[in-house]
C-alpha cells in the first residue's frame, strides 16, 4: 500500500512542541524493474522536516538520495509506506526543485529565468519584477540581467538557478546537489550566499550533497542514509549558532568533531557501497 497526500494533514502528528511538521515521510520504500530484476532503492525509510528547517541528506552515491527527494517533489511514487506534505498556502507552490546543472532555460535572459515562475503563476508584472530585481541584488548579477545563460559561467548558472527557485516562493525547496559540479572558490561563495538568502527566507529546504562541510554549514539537521537500499542511518543536529560565515563556522572546534562524528559513520556505508559494487560487478 502506498499514499501520498498532499494538502491535508494529520494535526496530531503534525505538531511537535515546537514546529509544525511540513514533510512526514513514513516507511517508503521504492523499487525499480530493471530488466526484469527488482531495484530496491529505498527500503523503509521515515522522516520528518518542520517547517522553516533545512535538512540535508548525505549518504553513499547510489544509495536513494535523490529517489527520496523526487518522491517528496510528487516526481516518483513510492512502492509502499505514506508521505504526507503539508500545504499551507494554495497560492504558493507547494515545492521548487534545484538541480546541479542543466537547470536554466538557455533561450531566457537571467531576469525572465528569474522570473519564470511568478509568470507561470500570473503573478502581476509588478510584483514579479520587483522580486526579480530583489533576487539579482541578492545573488550579484544586476549586470547580466538581460545575458543569456551561455554568455555566464557555470557558477553565475548556478546562481541563477537559486535566484529562480526562491523567487518563485514555494512552501519547500528541495535541492539536489546544486553546487557539486561547481569549483571550490565558486561553491564556497554560493553557500556563503545560500545560506544569507535561506537566512532571510527562512524556508522549509531539503538539500542533498556528498560535502560534509556543505551540509554542517548549511543545515539544522543532517540525516546520513545507509549504502544501497537506502536507510535512514543516523541524524545529526547542527548546533552552530546563525548567521553563519564560513571562516566562523570553520574555525570552530564544533565543525570539526560534527565533521568526523559524520564521516566515521558516512565512511563506513562508503565501503559498504564499495563492496556491493564489487559483488555486483562480479569482483
Ligand atoms: N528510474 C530508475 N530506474 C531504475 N533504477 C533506478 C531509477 N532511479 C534510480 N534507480 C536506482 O535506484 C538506486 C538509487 O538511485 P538514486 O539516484 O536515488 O541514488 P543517489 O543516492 O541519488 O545517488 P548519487 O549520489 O550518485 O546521485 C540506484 O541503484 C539507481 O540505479
Ligand atoms: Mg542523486
Amino acid at each position: 500500500m502506498s499514499a501520498v497526500s498532499r494538502g491535508e494533514f494529520d494535526g496530531l502528528r503534525g505538531r511537535t512542541a515546537e514546529r509544525e511538521v511540513r514533510i512526514y515521510a513514513e516507511a517508503l520504500s521504492k523499487q525499480f524493474q530493471v530488466k526484469k530484476k527488482t531495484v530496491t532503492a529505498l527500503d523503509n525509510v521515515s522522516l520528518t522536516v518542520h517547517e522553516g528547517e533545512f535538512v540535508s541528506l548525505v549518504g553513499p552515491s547510489g544509495c536513494g538520495k535523490t529517489t527520496l527527494l523526487r518522491i517528496i517533489a510528487g516526481l516518483e511514487t513510492p512502492t509502499a509506506g505514506t508521505l504526507t506534505m503539508q500545504h499551507k498556502n494554495p497560492q504558493q507552490p507547494l515545492n521548487s526543485m534545484v538541480f546541479q546543472e542543466h537547470a536554466v532555460f538557455p533561450w531566457m535572459t537571467v531576469r525572465k529565468n528569474i522570473a519564470y515562475g511568478l509568470k507561470m503563476r500570473h503573478v502581476p508584472k509588478v510584483t514579479t519584477e520587483k522580486i526579480v530585481n530583489e533576487y539579482l541584488v541578492k545573488i550579484g548579477l544586476t549586470k547580466f540581467a538581460d545575458s543569456y545563460p551561455h554568455q555566464l559561467s557555470g557558477g553565475m548558472k548556478q546562481r541563477v538557478s537559486v535566484a529562480r527557485a526562491f523567487a518563485n516562493d514555494p512552501e519547500i525547496l528541495l535541492m539536489d546537489e546544486p553546487f557539486a559540479a561547481l569549483d571550490e572558490q565558486n561553491k564556497l561563495t554560493l553557500q556563503q550566499e545560500l545560506v544569507r538568502i535561506w537566512e532571510e527566507t527562512r524556508k522549509t529546504v531539503v538539500f542533498i550533497t556528498h560535502s560534509i562541510d556543505e551540509a554542517i554549514f548549511l543545515s539544522d539537521r543532517i540525516v546520513v542514509m545507509t549504502a544501497h537500499p537506502g536507510r535512514i542511518r543516523s541524524t545529526f543536529q547542527v548546533d552552530l549558532p546563525r548567521p553563519r560565515k564560513i571562516e566562523e563556522v570553520r574555525s570552530n572546534p564544533y565543525f570539526h568533531d560534527l565533521f568526523f562524528e559524520i564521516w566515521s559513520q558516512l565512511k563506513e556505508e562508503v565501503h559498504k557501497a564499495r563492496e556491493l559494487e564489487g559483488i555486483e560487478g562480479g569482483a
